[in-house]
């Protein structure tokens, strides 16, 4: 995996069709992805339940470009080798969710994943100075974690302003993640920002019998952000 701040769209298959994962993730690639994004929930850091590692192992084989993984999981720590033991390219952790974030971006990278720091919409960006040289990939949500289908967060457009020129020169990547459009990747990729994921936006209109419409949802929503980095 080559760092490059080019943009990248990372189809959440929490929208796709549960009992199709496998053909799900080849018909988004097929259709031009850039980044399979897998959430997992526990119903206990959010409220909601999804993927358990033997879940995110039977996805592997299907993923040929990169697996990202997002942990909405409280405990993580006792979890991140059995994810990168799955097959995760990128592990993200949130920053709310570890009492040691610390040492858990340790552990991920220990673990052999890229490590990612995810921050709810409401919290700052101050904490993280300390750990910017742990970091892969810092994960804004633009929505509160849990749920597929929300509306946009408007006020995460400035923190990712401020995120991205905290960064600086950095080979750390902005994931934008939640309510992305082809109205709001464009805010989010001229603040800074250079993976977009997108659950229903990308699944919308179409399935594994008819995946075309996931193409055009892809290219119309790439085709959005790079118009507002030009
Ligand atoms: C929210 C998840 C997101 C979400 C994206 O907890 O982390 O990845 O499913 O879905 P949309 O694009 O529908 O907001
Ligand atoms: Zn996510």
């Amino acid at each position: 995996m080559s760092f490059d701040r080019s943009i990248k769209i990372a189809p959440s298959i929490l929208s796709a069709d549960f009992a199709n994962f496998g053909a799900e993730i080849q018909a988004i690639e097929a259709q031009g992805c850039d980044w399979v994004h897998v959430d997992v929930m526990d119903g206990h850091f959010v409220p909601n339940l999804t993927f358990g590692p033997p879940a995110v192992k039977a996805f592997r084989p299907h993923v040929k470009t990169v697996m990202d993984v997002h942990l909405m999981i409280s405990p993580v720590d006792a979890y991140i080798d059995a994810y990168a033991d799955a097959g995760a390219d990128i592990i993200s952790a949130h920053l709310e969710a570890s009492p040691h974030i610390h040492r858990t971006l340790q552990a991920i990278r220990g673990a052999g994943a890229k490590a990612g720091l995810a921050l709810n919409p409401g919290t700052g960006i101050d904490d993280i100075d300390y750990l910017l040289d742990m970091v892969d990939l810092v994960c804004v949500m633009t929505v509160n974690p849990g749920f597929g289908g929300q509306k946009f967060i408007h006020s995460q457009i400035e923190k990712v302003r401020q995120l991205r020129a905290k960064i600086g020169d950095r080979p750390i990547h902005i994931e934008i993640d939640g309510g992305i459009t082809t109205e709001t990747a464009p805010l989010m990729a001229a603040a800074g920002a250079d993976v977009l994921v997108a659950g229903s936006a990308v699944f919308t209109g179409g399935s594994v019998a008819n995946p075309a419409p996931y193409g055009e949802n892809i290219r119309a929503i790439r085709a959005a952000a790079q118009a507002a980095t030009n």
